[in-house]
């Protein structure tokens, strides 16, 4: 039987008045639909840890796709179904999204340990899951509002911060838990369980990924390396064996572990300075893992692992690149700042990034750290109007002086208007009158 606890109090604590009252409709309309909807999975885990977490994910006994249709309608949101998978995902208008799924009997294609028959969908939908923290959900249903399921005594795991699976068979249905576990482990400073532990030593000596590649495997590896600081997760994966599993001769040896505390240095330094320029983190930990192998490795792993055609391209630009700068720079820096520049000026803010973590020389560095920072902002104060005011005919001659005049102002020869005129003048003669 659940252990029954009601967490109205905790979500009046933790969530603000619109969750709840969302929660609550769910579950009118579950009501009115007559079938039992449950809040499942991370949100309930964070909300027990106090934490506020607004992925939704509800399961619904009952017609999912009918109830996301009548969901939808009532808060003007708009419904996508997957009659395939028995699933949905409801936009509403401010953008906020719920994925709903139907509690089905039959999930896995496998013969389940146990009798299927005797257990409730919500039951046997939570028993299916990767780990008892992610196993327990909450009630919305009107009469029982906020109540907690808790079938399998998962709170007390949540409590002893053990990261346990549910049966025996589970990385067998799903090795890609095992990169969960240790995301979930290192991200809540929790502990994956002796047993557990045991299962994923088991599966790595079995080598039961060699049939497990794909996409699913990569979009656990990106989030993985999307958390805060993924360095200690991937010393994890590294003591458990799992990193040859991305790449056969992939090791943390200390030029490795070097290149990673540089890379996350420089992360969290541009983070700090440029808070709205996009850059995936997960993209510069990959390029650092992957930087001692050659590019022609990098494109095993990326047909491997299913990347999609557009990281792919990406990763194999920027690694290129960031190999040939690095090298340039390890034999001599550019001796000016413009040298730099051209130098740099191709790289997107993750190949920049890449870099400085590369690099160790303080110079490299600092030449790196200048160009974000100053450098790539840097325009003449001249333009093409001010060009044509001058007497020149338009052309080519534009680009080419417009160019020098970059240079010049970032080497320092001119400052302002007045002196790029005057650098203008005395480099390139006027047509003749
Ligand atoms: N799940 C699972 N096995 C997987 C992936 C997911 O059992 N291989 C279940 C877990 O119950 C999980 C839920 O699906 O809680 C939702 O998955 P996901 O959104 O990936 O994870 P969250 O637990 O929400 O974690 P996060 O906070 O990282 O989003």
């Amino acid at each position: 039987t659940a252990r029954n606890r009601n967490l109205s109090g905790l979500m009046a604590e933790v969530l603000n008045r619109e969750i709840i009252c969302l929660l609550q409709t769910l579950g009118e309309v579950a009501q009115e639909t007559g079938c039992h909807a449950y809040a499942v999975g991370g949100f309930v885990r964070d909300l027990l840890l106090h934490i506020k977490n607004l992925d939704l994910d509800v399961v619904i006994e009952g017609d999912a796709l009918a109830y996301a249709k009548k969901l939808g309608k009532k808060l003007g949101g708009k419904v996508r179904t997957h009659e395939k998978f028995g699933t949905a995902v409801v936009k509403l208008p401010d953008g906020f999204k719920i994925d709903i799924a139907t509690a089905r009997l039959e999930y896995y294609e496998y013969p389940a340990a146990m009798p299927t028959v005797e257990l409730s969908s919500i039951k046997l939908d939570l028993y299916r899951r990767d780990f008892t923290i992610n196993a327990m959900a909450i009630h919305l249903n009107p009469d029982t509002f906020g109540t907690l399921v808790d079938f399998f005594n998962c709170q007390n795991d949540l409590k002893d911060r053990q990261i346990r699976i549910l049966h025996n068979l589970s990385f067998v249905e799903d090795p890609t838990r095992i990169f969960r576990a240790i995301r979930f482990e290192q991200r809540m400073g929790f502990k994956i369980g002796r047993h557990t532990e045991k299962l994923i030593k088991n599966a790595v000596k079995m080598e039961l990924f060699d049939r497990f590649f794909g996409h699913r495997f990569f979009n656990e590896l990106i989030s993985i390396l999307s958390e805060e600081n993924p360095i200690p997760a991937i010393h994890r994966m590294a003591d458990l064996g799992l990193l040859r599993f991305l790449h056969p001769t992939l090791r943390i040896e200390p030029k490795l572990a070097t290149i990673l505390e540089e890379t996350r240095q420089a992360l969290a330094w541009h983070r700090l300075l440029y808070l709205d320029e996009p850059c995936r983190q997960w993209l510069v930990y990959l390029l650092a893992l992957m930087s001692s192998l050659p590019v022609r490795e990098v494109v095993v792993f990326c047909e491997r692992f299913e990347v999609p055609l557009r990281h792919r391209q990406f990763l194999g630009r920027e690694k290129l690149a960031v190999t040939r700068i690095a090298a340039i720079m390890k034999r001599a820096m550019p001796e000016t700042p413009s040298g730099m520049y051209h130098l740099l000026k191709d790289l997107s803010p993750e190949g920049l990034l890449h870099l400085m973590g590369l690099l160790k020389k303080k110079g490299c560095k600092k030449a790196i750290s200048l160009y974000v920072t100053d450098w790539r902002q840097l325009k003449p104060e001249t333009d093409g109007n001010d060009l044509a005011e001058m007497g020149y005919r338009t052309g080519p001659l534009y680009g080419t002086i417009l160019r020098c005049l970059l240079d010049a102002r970032l080497d320092g020869l001119v400052h302002d208007r007045a002196s790029e005129t005057a650098f203008i003048k005395e480099h390139f003669s006027l047509p003749d009158q």
